[in-house]
């Protein structure tokens, strides 16, 4: 088992044992790529959420939020391409009977490739030291310029065959790289084939009336066919936003990296409706402002990327992933896409309604071009959870283990211990909550000694610890207790709410975008 694997096992592990992701009917043995988030993750998955329509919505006075059904009319899907496009190329391996999405497999291999690059670095930093030149070493060192070119032409021929649908070429790339089964290392595949991944479901009642629906398998097409009525109920004018956030379902073919690729899952997306030719301008507008507000929260701008498509979906003329660095590599976590004129065009001639914008200036009339922003939430949620899981070895040799979540988005931000449970130290503490409740969640917690309860609060990713103790009854200070420096300070109880607010508001974070 790789670091890697030890890390991510760690991750899902910590995420159950403190309340934050529970597999879905676990007493039933759950269900496969569909998870259930728990009180705190409930928590955390609000406050993410909230930062981003924060920044989204109420930060743009162009740019508005709406909650669209998840049931669409069926026309939808197939104007949208949906019926005929959303697909994955799927294969099975004739002994295992196992189900991989072909491309999957490939990319798998070059992450593989990918993984021996970061083995290279690694050990080239070690032997050079201070001197060492990451930039120069990746250029020149032969082994690693072998494997990048692999990686980069395999990818390549990748995207043309699914570009070209030449399904033959992606099962004879994966002969070629003799990829095997992961699970049983056998080399006997089937043909590749292409797979539907929307969820078909039935509304009414009688067999006669009832009519064939799909889960919605993006939020983006609820967005699109309510575009002339939010466009002229808010009488906004190009450019101007329309985002939502909400589920998205999709019969993933392979479905694992816990809460990475789900069958239920959550997006926040805003479609940008713009004058068409301004396209490349807003594309690189969005990519930069979101990770802008990526970098905002401070976990690291070594773990972001960009990854410019080459196989473009069919709505698109330029896409680009942020890339996360997960546990298990780079990934895809939120997309930026160029859309033009595809979705609204295709809604007009389905519908028969014109979905058009007059624009003043021109003094006429056109169907917008669209960009998108589309991030999905659980993605996020498993970045900033991932990323700010931490064992460390503190000066006296002992460990901890620290959840160290942005502050902003930590579902608790204040736990509050009474040293003792008596001589009226847990009455000012429940005091201390009552007070504290109506701005931030809060916790009273008087269980154990109180080095156990800070090593819980840690773990759980609480920033603030706020003990009573027997100075308090005669000074009416507590002790702040810092997560992430665990530094101690003495404070005034009335002090204790500007404190917290300060570090823990959505304006002070935001700022730094
Ligand atoms: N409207 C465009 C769209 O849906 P996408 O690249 O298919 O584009 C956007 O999805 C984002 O949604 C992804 O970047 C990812 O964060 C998230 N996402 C997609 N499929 C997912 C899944 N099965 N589980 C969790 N998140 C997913």
């Amino acid at each position: 088992m790789t670091n890697q694997d030890d890390q991510f096992k760690k991750v899902i592990s910590h995420a159950k044992e403190y309340g934050y992701v529970f597999q879905s009917s676990e007493i039933y043995d759950g269900l496969s790529a569909v998870y259930d988030y728990a009180q705190n993750g409930a928590e955390l998955k609000k406050n993410i959420r909230e930062y981003w329509w924060k920044a989204m919505v109420q930060m743009n006075e162009n740019i508005v939020g709406i909650d669209a059904a998840i049931f669409m009319h069926p026309t939808t899907w197939k104007a949208s391409g949906h019926v005929d496009a959303f697909n994955d190329p799927l294969i099975d391996n004739k002994d295992s009977k196992k189900r991989y999405r072909a491309d999957v497999l490939i990319e798998d291999y070059c992450a593989k490739i990918e993984a021996k690059i970061d083995k290279e670095v690694e050990k080239a930093a070690k032997r050079f030291g201070d001197t060492f030149d990451k930039e120069q070493f990746v250029a020149t060192n032969q082994r690693v310029v072998e494997y990048q070119e692999k990686i980069n032409s395999t990818l390549s021929r990748m995207a043309k065959s699914l570009e070209n649908e030449d399904l033959a070429d992606v099962k004879a790339l994966i002969e070629a790289l003799e990829i095997a089964d992961p699970l049983t290392g056998s080399r006997n595949w089937t043909e590749v084939k292409q797979f539907n991944l929307m969820f078909g479901t039935k509304i009414g009642a009688s067999a006669e009336n009832s009519m064939d629906l799909y889960l919605r398998p993006e939020t983006a097409q609820g967005i699109f066919v309510n575009f002339l009525n939010v466009q002229k109920t808010s009488r906004l004018k190009i450019p101007f936003g329309i985002a939502q956030t909400g589920k998205a379902f999709r019969n993933e073919i392979v479905a694992r990296q816990f809460i990475f690729r789900m069958r239920e899952f959550e997006q926040m997306e805003m479609q940008f409706f713009i004058k068409p030719g301004t396209q490349v301008e807003w594309y690189n507008y969005w990519k930069e402002t979101r990770l802008k507000w990526h970098l905002s929260l401070g976990m690291g701008t070594e773990n972001y990327r960009f990854h410019d498509h080459e196989k473009l979906a069919h709505y698109a003329d330029a896409a680009a992933d942020i890339e996360f660095k997960f546990p298990f590599g780079f990934k895809e976590l939120e997309g930026i896409h160029s859309r033009t004129d595809f979705d609204l065009s295709q809604h007009e001639k389905y519908s028969g309604k014109k979905l058009q914008y007059f624009d003043p200036e021109e003094n006429k009339s056109y169907v917008p071009y669209v960009l998108e922003t589309s991030i999905g939430l659980d993605r996020m949620f498993l970045a900033v959870f991932s990323n700010s899981l931490k064992d460390e070895t503190l000066e006296d040799g002992s460990t901890r283990t620290v959840l160290a979540l942005p502050s902003v988005l930590a579902p608790i931000k204040a736990a509050i211990l009474p040293l003792v449970k008596k001589d009226g130290l847990p009455e000012i503490a429940r005091q201390i909550v009552e007070d504290l409740k109506w701005d931030f969640n809060v916790v009273y917690d008087e269980k154990d000694a109180v080095g156990r309860r800070y090593r819980r609060q840690d773990a759980n990713g609480t920033p603030f610890c706020i003990t009573v103790d027997h100075d308090t009854l005669n000074d009416h200070t507590v002790t702040i207790r810092y997560r992430d420096t665990m530094l101690q300070e003495r404070v005034n109880i009335d002090a204790l709410r500007d404190l917290i607010k300060q570090d823990v508001d959505m304006r002070t974070w935001l700022m730094k975008m």
